[in-house]
This record gives C-alpha cells, structure tokens and sequence, in this order.
C-alpha cells in the first residue's frame, strides 16, 4: 500500500503523462486531468509511451496500480488524497487553479505544484490552507530523470514536506530537499550555469558547436553521473581547486544578459527541433530517430549508474 493511493494529475502535456504512468507503476491510482480534450487523447500515447520505458527500465509494477482520465476538476479531484499540477507556467493561472483545488479537496490534501521556478509561497498567497502547497519539480522526461526537487515554501508544513518526500520514495526517485526557494531551484542554477558558459566559449570564437559538445559529453558529463561535484571535490583536492578556481572564476562567464547566438537565433525562428532547426538543423526522420535513440540511452545509462 501506498501512502497515497490515489493520485491526481492536473495538465496532461509534455510532463503528465509520464508523470502519471510512474505513479500508476508505483500502485497508485491515477486521475489525469486537462483543460484540452485533444491534450488527453495525446496524453493516453504519451502515457502508453512511458509505460514501454519503464518497461525498459524493468520499473517494477506494483500491484494496486491505475489511470483514468477525467473530463472536469471536481471528477479528476474526486477522492485524491495527494494532488500533482503540471499546467502552464503562469502564476495567476497556477493560482487560480489551486483556489479551485481547494474547492474539492480536504485540508490535509498536499496540493504540489511542478513549477519550474515560481515560489511555493507566491502560488498559495491567497489560499485558506497555504501548508499543504509545496514544489515538487519533476525534471524531464519524468518518467526517465528520477530526482524530484522538494522546494517548501514559507508556510509550508513539515507535514506536507514529509509526505510529498513519501510519494517520491514510493515511486523509487531521489527527493532533493531545498531549504530556501531560490530562483530556478538547483537542477536549473546549475544547468543554466553550465549554458551560459558554453555560450560564451563559442561567442568568444573558442571552440566550435560540435567540438564543445563532444568535450561536455565525454568530459565533465560522462564523469559527473558518476562522480557528483561535491565528491569531485575531495577527489581532486581543495588544494588544486582553491588554485585553479583562484584565477578562473575571474575570467568565467558572468554575463547576465542572454548570448546573442540564442537571440539571433529566437529572431529568426529557428527555435530548434520544434521548428526543425536551431544550432543544427534536423529532418523529420532525424528528429524521430534522435529522440528513440536518447531515449534508449538514457535507459542504459540510468540502468549502468543505478
Ligand atoms: N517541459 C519541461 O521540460 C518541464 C520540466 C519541469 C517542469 N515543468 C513545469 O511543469 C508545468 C507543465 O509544463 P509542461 O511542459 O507539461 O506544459 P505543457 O504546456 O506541455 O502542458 C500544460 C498542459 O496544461 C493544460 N492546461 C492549461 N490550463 C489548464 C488548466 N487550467 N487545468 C488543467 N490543464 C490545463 C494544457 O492544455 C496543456 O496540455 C509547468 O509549470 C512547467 O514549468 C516543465
């Protein structure tokens, strides 16, 4: 048995689906919800999509286990014992939405939002039981990159903490607990830290796309799943870091404004794979035998470091 048993999932996009199906596989009974019918009907593929990996994944499945798709909020929020949002990224939106939430659920019922970075606190400002709001940031695809950040925020509960750090270790992920909410949480920070670095060294005309990429891959990437920066650390000595670090973080990218290679391409619509080209361009076939074949990597890698 679950601490949840059942599970509801508000927005069925690019997150739900995969979202949904670990829940399901974890024997928790799922409510998928979206405002757009033709987003639940994408959702029941994308839902069978990341049941195959998971399949993959040889996720065990837990008896108990279920998904039904619901065509209103108070039909998805019937009998929810824990609530996941995944709608769009807008805090009034997002604010409105749990104030419905509340409308149907209990007082005790965790209300966990997967914001990308909007304050806990700021989404249950208005609300009668701002405790039981908490970030739970998915990263995606959900049903492949198992670390979920737990982000509370100022009113939020040990209670709801607790539990939400429950549903993660049910579904077998890592909860990431934060102590303060800070803008793009860590996951992004230290993404977006990486990025603007990257984008700079080619700015700069030091190293070319493909050059940079296969340096990140086969160095710090390959090496970090398997070694995390803090260990890396005391492998390689504060001696060695305080030296190195002495002089280069002074010349590291502190840049706050955005590379112009990313705005002259946002200028030009080449948005990447969405719009079939970006820093590279990509066919059809391309675009569907690169995502198989990440897909199926990642399987592997997961699989090798776990
Ligand atoms: N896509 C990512 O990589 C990613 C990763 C982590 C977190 N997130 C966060 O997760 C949330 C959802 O992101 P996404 O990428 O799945 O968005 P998305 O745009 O792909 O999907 C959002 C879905 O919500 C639906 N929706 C809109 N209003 C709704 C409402 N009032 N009630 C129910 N459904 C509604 C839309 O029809 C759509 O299907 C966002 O807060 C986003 O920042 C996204």
């Amino acid at each position: 048995m679950t601490t949840f048993s059942k599970v509801a999932i508000m927005g069925t996009g690019t997150m739900g689906p995969g979202m949904g199906a670990v829940c399901a596989r974890a024997g928790m009974q799922v409510a998928m919800y979206d405002v757009s019918a033709d987003a639940i009907e994408r959702a029941k593929a994308g839902y069978d999509m990341a049941w195959g990996v998971l399949d993959r994944l040889e996720a065990p499945v837990v008896p108990g286990g279920s998904v039904r798709y619901a065509s209103d909020v108070a039909g998805a929020l019937d009998g929810a014992e824990f609530v996941m949002e995944a709608i769009p990224e807008k805090l009034d939106l997002k604010k409105s939405e749990f104030a419905k939430y509340e409308q149907h659920v209990g007082p005790h019922v965790i209300l966990a939002s997967n914001t990308s970075g909007i304050p806990a606190t700021k989404i249950a400002a208005d609300l009668a039981h701002p405790e039981r709001v908490v970030v739970m940031h998915w990263s995606n695809p959900p049903h492949l990159i198992p670390m979920i950040e737990i982000v509370p925020g100022e009113k939020t509960s040990q209670a709801t903490i607790d539990g939400t750090k429950a549903v993660i270790d049910e579904v077998g992920y890592y909860p990431c607990l934060l102590k303060k909410e800070v803008p793009g949480f860590v996951e992004n920070r230290v993404l977006y830290a990486i990025m603007r670095e990257c984008l700079a060294l080619v700015d700069e005309g030091v190293v070319d796309l493909d050059e940079l990429d296969l340096n990140v891959k086969w160095g710090i990437g390959y090496k970090l799943a398997v070694i995390p920066p803090m260990h890396l650390l005391d492998m390689a000595g504060m001696d060695i870091y305080k030296a190195v670090a002495g002089y280069l973080n002074r010349d590291l990218s502190n840049a706050s404004e955005v590379s112009p290679t990313i705005n002259a391409l946002v200028e030009k619509g080449r948005l990447g794979m969405k719009t079939k080209g970006g820093l590279f361009d990509y066919t059809d076939e391309e675009i569907g035998a690169l995502r198989s074949e990440r897909a199926k990597k990642l399987v592997a890698v997961r699989k090798a470091i776990s």
